[in-house]
């Protein structure tokens, strides 16, 4: 098969895409796919339907860009990257490229990927490509509109205040402190904070706000921290993210440490319950009308199982859950993005 693997974008998490972009292409390729590894923010250089062709090869990828780089981007720092004076996200022949594959990998992450633009224009010029499709994909990354649809659908999530001004008092909210300050549209914990006292919230609501115009200001829940990734109606052990010091935020996310755990399947752990969690995973991404694979998170106290949000991307660096998940149930790297992919072809099949 010829893929693209899309990864890079100019989101804020620009960098963890390239990595995992990498990872897929080498993973895709080890199968034997004719595999294209395309930077969508830079671009490629390919002018003539040989050199597009040529992008299309099997021999890895070198090592050294599987290492993710801590630095955390900004639009600035992202934007001065491209110096041939175009401009908008996809770089030279992004989408030359894309039509010449059989679909397109989408390994972007972040707000450029995941809120379903890109989607939308690969459905405009017939490029397939693995995942949810637009409308599912804008609804799953943001954090408002996901949790208006939980609560019709009686899916329990915490309570929430959206704000796009930090002038905001604790007297303003229907709960208290602790609170959760985070991004409507983000991800990787980037902008998220945990506010513990008045003193701490306009400045959290202000670091919120400059990674997007809304910031959401949660109720905390206190409890154990899960995820569940899915791939069509199956769907995976769950995994128990244990974090020794802090909390799960961008550092335990992405960069090598001993204090966070991944414990998949989980332990201590009533099977019923977990059952529970998997089912809830299930309708939470059917009710935003995801479609192909994502993943769930989830916090559990003994109120019951609360949906944090869902990825419609999920990470795939070897830090991240879903590959845990699906090795948990025997399904290797490899595999599991083949599988992705397979899934996704099925489904255009089936909705033609
Ligand atoms: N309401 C909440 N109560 C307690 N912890 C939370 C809450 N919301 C988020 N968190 C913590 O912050 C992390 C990141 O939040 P999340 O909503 O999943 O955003 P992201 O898209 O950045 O992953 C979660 O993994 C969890 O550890
Ligand atoms: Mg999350």
């Amino acid at each position: 098969m010829k893929i693209v693997v899309l990864s890079g974008g100019r989101s804020t998490e620009r960098n963890v895409s390239l990595s995992s972009g990498a990872r897929i292409t080498n993973a895709l390729r080890s199968k034997g796919h004719k595999v294209a590894y395309v930077d969508s923010f830079l671009g490629v250089d390919a002018n003539s339907d040989a050199e597009v062709d040529a992008l299309f090869t099997t021999d890895p990828e070198d090592e050294s860009k599987l290492i993710i780089s801590d630095e955390v981007l900004t639009t600035e720092k992202i934007n001065a990257l491209r110096t041939d004076g175009t401009r908008g996200l996809f770089g030279k022949n992004v989408m030359r490229v894309c039509q010449a594959a059989d679909i397109v990998y989408m390994g972007l992450h972040g707000e450029d990927g995941e809120n379903g633009k890109v989607q939308a224009m690969l459905d405009l010029n017939e490029v397939k490509y693995t995942g949810s499709g637009t409308l599912a994909s804008g609804l799953a990354m943001d954090k408002k509109f996901s949790k208006e649809i939980f609560f019709q659908n009686n899916i329990l999530t915490a309570k929430y205040f959206a704000t796009k001004n930090s002038e905001i008092k604790s007297s303003d909210l229907e709960f208290d402190f602790p609170m959760v300050v985070k991004p409507a549209n983000g991800g990787s914990s980037v902008g998220t904070s945990i506010v513990r006292d008045e003193s701490e919230l306009k400045s959290s609501v202000q670091e919120a706000l400059k990674f997007d115009g809304e910031a959401l200001i949660e109720e905390f829940i206190e409890g154990r921290e899960f995820s569940i990734g899915l791939i069509d109606q199956r769907v995976f052990p769950a995994v128990e993210i244990v974090v020794d010091t802090g909390w799960y935020d961008f550092e335990h996310k992405f960069i090598e440490n001993n204090v966070t755990h991944f414990i998949t399947p989980p332990e201590n752990l009533d099977p019923a319950i977990h059952k529970q969690m998997q089912d809830l995973a299930l309708k939470t991404f059917e009710a935003l009308g995801m479609v192909n694979y994502g993943r769930v998170d989830v916090l559990l106290n003994d109120k019951g199982a609360y949906v944090i949000e869902a990825n419609s991307l999920p990470g795939m660096t070897p830090l991240s859950l879903l590959p845990r998940e699906a090795a948990a149930d025997g399904v290797d790297y490899a595999d599991l993005c083949e599988m992705i992919i397979n899934s996704k072809l099925a489904w255009y099949e089936n909705n033609k």
